[in-house]
């Protein structure tokens, strides 16, 4: 099995890969900032330094109608099957340079390791257009338009500014009415995602890769307490239907509730009092919930606890409360042979692998539901993420891209892989 590259050579393109990260985190909504949401301007020139990378390697790049960049390097014959390896190329609002699009520039350092070299398989790159749920609320809007799950609700969401899906995709210069052709032909071998982490577990354990068998399940809900507006100043506190006091009280509610279950996050990430000002007693509050867990039934009995407990708060003050779902995902079990073939390479490349469940979503989750799909998590330094602190060491990058190589070259050997053919 060759390795191809020298170490020395390996560095150079493992600080290339970060530095392209940083070129990237360039294209942002926000001047002081990184965000980059679904189709917003700066996406734009993600898609030309991308297509600029993959275009030296001779693989071109086409946009499709959800906004995914995609570029396939051939493999040996044009009747090869293919494998996908990609990851999200949109953020958070003051994010870090890393979540996503560090998948999507390894991939494309994986082609040039190739240095020409052709598999059994052909590879497409792909940078997903949107995958943090920003700007409409949902996630996974891009890797959803490739397995089918892009229907008119979602093209009829709008976002705070009131334009729809549908017309993002229109202004961004796409044609939304070919979405279907974004959809996965049924030559897919499976799906490969590089990430970081994004939490502690490996810098905790002083690994540098793990590979992830299990990817928890998420609940995220939109609630509303309604209560009666009123001046600050004249309203005794014994008359008040204040939304933002019966909020309050249901988010620390919330919090104990999470911390009395085992491993079940719940966050209350977004809040929004109405009408804001210091002088009038809030109305109404519409705030976000997302709560996971490994378990769907754990995740799914505390949104429903959790609606309920909203209901009662609410009622106790003479308020009402709403609320509608905007993510109902399942926890989702990884592919079992590629999870193999993943530790297997990571354990060649000299590094100790580690199993481990991802807290975070991921593209990944969405594919799994048409393709074998796999994940390897390079550490997080300080296990932050969603944040500019989030980091990557060059070491990692290194790493990450040997047993990239060594994965590739696994499952090109691998005539059970080759034999396979993805789930209709
Ligand atoms: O929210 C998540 O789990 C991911 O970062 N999109
Ligand atoms: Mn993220
Ligand atoms: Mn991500």
């Amino acid at each position: 099995m060759s390795v191809r590259t020298t170490m020395k050579d390996r560095t150079v393109r493992a600080r290339e890969v970060l530095a392209r990260c940083d070129a990237l985190a360039n294209f942002s909504e926000d001047a002081n900032s990184l965000r980059r949401t679904f189709l917003s301007p700066p996406m734009h020139n993600c898609h030309t330094a991308v297509a600029g990378w993959l275009k030296s390697l001779g693989v071109s790049t086409k946009i499709d109608a959800a906004g995914n960049i995609r570029g396939v390097y051939p493999g040996m014959d044009s009747a090869s099957p293919r494998i996908l390896i990609g990851s999200h190329l949109d953020t958070v609002p003051n994010a870090g340079k890393y979540d996503g699009i560090l998948g999507v520039v390894l991939a494309i350092a994986l082609l040039e390791e190739l240095e020409g070299k052709r598999f059994p398989f052909a590879i497409e790159v792909i940078g997903f257009s949107e995958e943090e749920g920003v700007r409409f609320g949902v996630p996974f809007i891009g890797s959803r338009a490739l397995t089918g799950r892009f229907d008119e609700e979602l093209l009829g969401r709008r976002d705070r500014n009131g334009i729809s899906v549908r017309e993002a995709i229109q202004q961004f210069g796409l044609d939304e009415k070919r979405i279907s052709e974004a959809a996965l032909a049924n030559d897919v071998l499976g799906y490969l995602e590089f990430h970081i982490e994004q939490g502690p577990v490996l810098e905790k354990l002083g690994r540098q890769l793990g590979v992830v068998e299990t990817l928890v399940g998420q609940t995220r809900l939109a609630l509303r307490f309604l209560g009666r507006a009123n001046h600050s100043g004249t309203t005794p506190m014994d008359a008040r239907r204040d939304a933002l006091a019966a909020a309050a009280e249901w988010i620390v509610a919330a919090e104990s509730y999470a911390l009395k279950t085992h491993e079940l996050v719940a966050t209350i990430g977004s809040i929004e009092a109405k009408p804001g000002a210091t002088n009038v007693i809030p109305g109404e509050v519409r705030l976000s919930l997302d709560i996971r867990h490994r378990s769907d039934e754990v995740r799914t009995r505390a949104a429903r606890e959790l609606t309920e407990l909203a209901e009662a708060i609410a009622r106790k003050r003479g308020l009402c409360s709403q609320w509608n779902s905007l993510l109902e995902q399942n926890a989702v079990h990884l592919d079992d042979f590629l999870t193999g073939q993943i530790e297997a390479a990571i354990r060649s490349s000299g590094c100790e692998p580690h199993r481990m469940t991802s807290g975070a979503g991921h593209d990944a989750m969405i594919l799994a539901e048409k393709v074998p799909a796999a994940m390897i998590f390079l550490r997080s330094p300080g296990g932050i993420s969603h944040d500019p602190a989030e980091a990557v060491l060059v070491e990692d990058a290194e790493k990450a891209i040997e047993a990239g190589v060594r994965l590739l070259d696994g499952l090109a050997s691998s005539q059970e892989f080759l034999g396979r053919k993805n789930r209709a």
